[in-house]
C-alpha cells in the first residue's frame, strides 16, 4: 500500500521536479516562507509591526488564515516522504535534529489550532504557541532544504 502510493507520488512530484528530494526542498521551502508571513501577519492581528504590514483586520486575518492553511499543506507531501519512506534517522546531529523536531510538528501545530478556536487563554498564548511552531518549521527548513541548497545542489 505505502510502496503504491510512494511510487505515484514520486511520479507527480517528478513531473515537476528533477528529483523527489528537490520536489522536498523547495516545498519545505514554500512552507518555510509562508511561515514568514504568519509570523508577521500574526504580529499585526496583535496590534504589532503596523508600519511593516500596513494591511488592517479583517483582511489580515483572513491572509494569516489562508496562507497558513497554505503551508500546512505544503508540509503534507514532504512529511509523507520523510516518516514513511525516510523515517526517524540518527546519521548524524542535522538528521538527528531534523528527526526529532520533525516528529512534534503537527502535535505543535494541532496545539497552536486548538487556541485558535479557544476564547479562555492568556492573550499571551496564541503569539507564544504561534512562534513555537515558527521556530519549528525553521529548524526543519535549515536542517533539510537549506543543508540541501548549500551542500548538493541548488536548483529545480
Ligand atoms: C513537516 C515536517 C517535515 C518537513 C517539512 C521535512 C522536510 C525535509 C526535507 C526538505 C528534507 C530534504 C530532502 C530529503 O533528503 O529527502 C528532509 C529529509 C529528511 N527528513 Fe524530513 N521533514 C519533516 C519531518 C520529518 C520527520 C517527522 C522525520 C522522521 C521521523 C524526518 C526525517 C528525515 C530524514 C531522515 C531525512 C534525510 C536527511 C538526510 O539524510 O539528509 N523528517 N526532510
Ligand atoms: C508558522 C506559524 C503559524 C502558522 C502555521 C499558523 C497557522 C494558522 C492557521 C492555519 C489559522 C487558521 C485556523 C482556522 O481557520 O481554523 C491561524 C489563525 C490564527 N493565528 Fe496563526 N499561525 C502561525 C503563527 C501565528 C502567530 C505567531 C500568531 C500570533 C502572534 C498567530 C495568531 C493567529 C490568530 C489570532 C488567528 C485567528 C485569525 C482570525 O482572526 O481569523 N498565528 N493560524
Amino acid at each position: 500500500m505505502v510502496a503504491s502510493v510512494a511510487s505515484t507520488y514520486s511520479d507527480i512530484l517528478t513531473s515537476v521536479f528533477s528529483s523527489t528530494i528537490a520536489a522536498k526542498a523547495w516545498l519545505a521551502t514554500g512552507a518555510g516562507a509562508l511561515a514568514l508571513v504568519q509570523i508577521s501577519t500574526g504580529a499585526r492581528i496583535f496590534g504589532k509591526i503596523r508600519h511593516l504590514v500596513p494591511i488592517p483586520p479583517p483582511y489580515v486575518n483572513r491572509i494569516h488564515r489562508w496562507s497558513g492553511r497554505l503551508a500546512i499543506l505544503l508540509t503534507l507531501p514532504v512529511a509523507f516522504h520523510c516518516i514513511f519512506i525516510l523515517g526517524f534517522k540518527t546519521t548524524d546531529m542535522r538528521v538527528l535534529a531534523h528527526s526529532i523536531v520533525g516528529s512534534f510538528v503537527y502535535g505543535l501545530i494541532a496545539v497552536k489550532l486548538f487556541f485558535v478556536h479557544d476564547n479562555d487563554h492568556p492573550r499571551w498564548t496564541l503569539p507564544l504557541v504561534g512562534g513555537i511552531v515558527f521556530a519549528t518549521l525553521a529548524t526543519l527548513w535549515s536542517t533539510s532544504s537549506l543543508w540541501y541548497f548549500t551542500n548538493v545542489r541548488f536548483g529545480f
